[in-house]
């Protein structure tokens, strides 16, 4: 039998009760910290349940202004809002329409909650297209990346007029946080913050939000979001977001890119965000409704691993699941 030496280094002192584990903790949730994704479905009289993400659901503008309510009742940071169009062409014209889906959302939701709790928006064209593309097509099917700025700058100016504090550029345009923040400025909407999904991957993980906008896209995104093998790249489309003017960066998806995360964080002098993911959510929702996972203790873990590896806030399908749990356990924000 060998035993340990006097002296010997004995980490297992600071675990050894809940009380000393809770004073040790390096990181905790809070609901201020996480915002909430929310879809409109245009024209829908109540709320349709979205297949693949049990518990999400395509909202109607009512049940949107109650969730909305809600969210800022449960003291959780924001929402980050996406319209389900019911038409689509090949410009996205529903998306700087005034009376577009999203557009309504937003003043919906700035009616309900005014500033108590940031309403922010998503700003890419694909919920918009007829063929799914983040962006409008040159003639030779591609993504017009310059062309695409200008429908940006035009569904930016609709999404401030709607009064949205925060829009989330996630297109992977060239240039994007750029040519908007001018294009805001220059129509007096110097104050609208800007969101930029800065390192947004292909990813498979976003299998379910798919579903959840109807999406009609053939093919993948794969020339204008980054290549899962790539980190430096990461940081790179950060450098130059931030160089543009991007007031908070994003790290998407989340689980899977908690190093492209790190890196962020220890490069980013604006706040670092990351996104959990449709299909992050769909992964735990269908292990845990088999049994095979605790859903509460998964989600938990898994986002108390992305604020570990630098997120400021984290957008999550489960932040009002969370929020509650928080309440529930004195606002503790553990691991369970
Ligand atoms: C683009 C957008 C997407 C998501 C958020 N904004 C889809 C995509 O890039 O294909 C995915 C979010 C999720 O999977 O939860 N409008």
């Amino acid at each position: 039998m060998t035993v340990l030496p006097p002296g010997s280094p004995r980490p297992r002192r600071l675990r050894a009760t809940p009380a000393l584990r809770r004073l040790t903790a390096e990181h905790r949730l809070d609901a201020r910290d996480l915002v909430l994704p929310l879809f409109l479905r245009e024209g829908a009289s109540e709320a349709v349940p979205i297949a693949s993400m049990p518990g999400v659901v395509q909202h109607s503008r009512d049940s949107l202004r109650a969730e909305v309510v809600r969210a800022a009742e449960a003291g959780i940071g924001g929402v980050m809002l996406f319209g389900v169009p019911t038409t689509r062409d090949a410009e996205g014209s529903g998306a700087d329409d005034p009376d577009g889906v999203l557009n309504t959302g937003i003043r919906d939701a700035i009616a309900e909650v005014g500033d108590a709790v940031v309403v922010m928006a998503d700003l890419c064209l694909d919920e918009f297209t007829d063929h799914g593309h983040c962006g409008v097509l040159d003639g030779a099917g591609r993504v017009d990346n310059d062309a695409t700025l200008e429908r940006y700058a035009a569904m930016a100016l609709a999404q401030a007029d709607g009064g949205a504090h925060v829009l989330g550029l996630s297109g992977m345009m060239d240039g994007q946080v750029g040519h908007v923040r001018a294009a805001l400025d220059d129509a007096g909407r110097a104050d609208t913050a800007l969101l930029a999904y800065s390192a947004k991957y292909a990813s498979a993980f976003y299998g379910p939000f798919r579903d959840a906008v109807e999406s009609r896209l053939v093919g993948d995104r794969r020339a204008y979001q980054l290549d899962p093998a790539n980190r430096r790249e990461g940081l790179r489309e950060t450098l130059l977001d931030l160089a543009e003017g991007a007031d908070a960066v994003m790290v998407k998806p989340a689980l899977a890119y908690l190093d492209v995360l790190a890196d962020v964080a220890s490069a980013s002098d604006v706040p670092v965000w990351a996104y959990q993911v449709s299909g992050e959510y769909a992964m735990v929702e269908a292990a845990a409704a088999n049994g095979w996972i605790d859903r509460e203790r998964a989600v938990r873990e898994t986002l108390l691993s992305i604020v570990r590896a630098g997120a400021d806030a984290v957008l999550t399908y489960w932040a009002l699941d969370v929020a509650g749990w928080l309440r529930a356990d004195g606002g503790a924000g553990g691991a369970r």
